[in-house]
């Protein structure tokens, strides 16, 4: 398959990159500076440098790579991130702003290039990293929440008017994922409290009824089958340990 791949290199990105590289379909990537300066270490065959917080550049990646490529069977939407926590009388809106702009405007705006692109070669699948902030709010991360579920029902919405170009869409939930970044700061964390990294790991253990962890190579199963299948569409699919449907 060739695979379009958003933020191919950031913390559960890598992951999938390397998983749809090691199993021989070809990738292309989009990414901002951090996806950038990690591009060496992986081997895709092409990526386009792109700010997710100008739609001008976004339009300028997208027709850069299909100026050079025939057509996409997938296309799989990473960039996002919370930004900052804080109250919600204490956000600003400019604030509020960069975060939907980040996650879910930079979603729109690509992924309506995929949705057309595909329209015209006969199909494909769309898959969207949202979260399960999206679907029941964490304190202090309102805007990222609202951006989240915003993001659920844009895949809905490609779903549904997908239906009939044989595009289909869903999204992938997850819960706390246990990335580089994550495990850094559950070991600043644990300093600033006096405990031990295994003690946090098993306060997050406690949160969820399987009371597992879960690691970006968790959600390579699920983003393959969303890319494969021909079945499943308008769908937001947890992958949280069942800490959000059974708590
Ligand atoms: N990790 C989790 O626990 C978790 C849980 C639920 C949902 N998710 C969602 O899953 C997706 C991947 O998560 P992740 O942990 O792999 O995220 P990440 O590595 O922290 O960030 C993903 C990418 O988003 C872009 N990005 C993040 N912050 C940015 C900023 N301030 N300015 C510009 N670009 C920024 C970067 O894209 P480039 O690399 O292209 O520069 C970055 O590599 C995200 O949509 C996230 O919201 C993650």
């Amino acid at each position: 398959m060739d695979i379009l791949i958003v933020s191919p290199f950031g913390g559960i990105g890598s992951t999938i990159t390397s998983y749809f590289v090691s199993n021989g379909h070809k990738v292309i990537g989009i990414g901002g500076s951090h996806s950038k300066e990690r591009k060496e270490q992986f081997q895709i065959s092409d990526f386009v440098e792109t700010d997710y917080f100008s739609i001008e550049s976004m339009d300028n990646a997208f027709a850069k790579i299909r100026e050079k490529h025939e057509k996409i069977d997938a296309f799989i939407f990473l960039p996002g991130g919370s930004l900052f926590s804080k109250a919600i009388g204490e956000i600003k809106i400019q604030d509020f702003k960069r975060v939907i702009e980040l996650n879910l405007t930079s979603a729109v705006v690509l992924g309506q290039h995929a949705f057309n692109w595909m329209k015209g070669t006969g199909g494909g699948n769309m898959v969207f990293y949202g979260s399960t902030t999206g679907l029941k709010p964490s304190k202090k991360k309102m805007p990222y929440a609202v951006s989240k579920a915003g993001l659920h029902m844009l895949s809905k919405s490609f779903a549904l008017e997908g239906a009939s170009y044989n595009i289909l869409s869903n999204v992938i939930a997850p819960g706390y994922v246990m990335t580089k970044r994550h495990i850094e700061e559950l070991h600043s964390k644990a300093k600033k409290l006096g405990k031990s990294y295994e003690q946090m790991l098993e306060n997050l253990k406690k949160k969820n009824p399987l009371q597992g962890l879960l690691y970006p190579e968790d959600l390579c199963e699920m983003t393959d089958k969303l890319v494969k299948t021909r079945k499943i569409t308008g769908e937001v699919i947890s992958i949280d340990l069942g800490q959000t449907s059974l708590n």
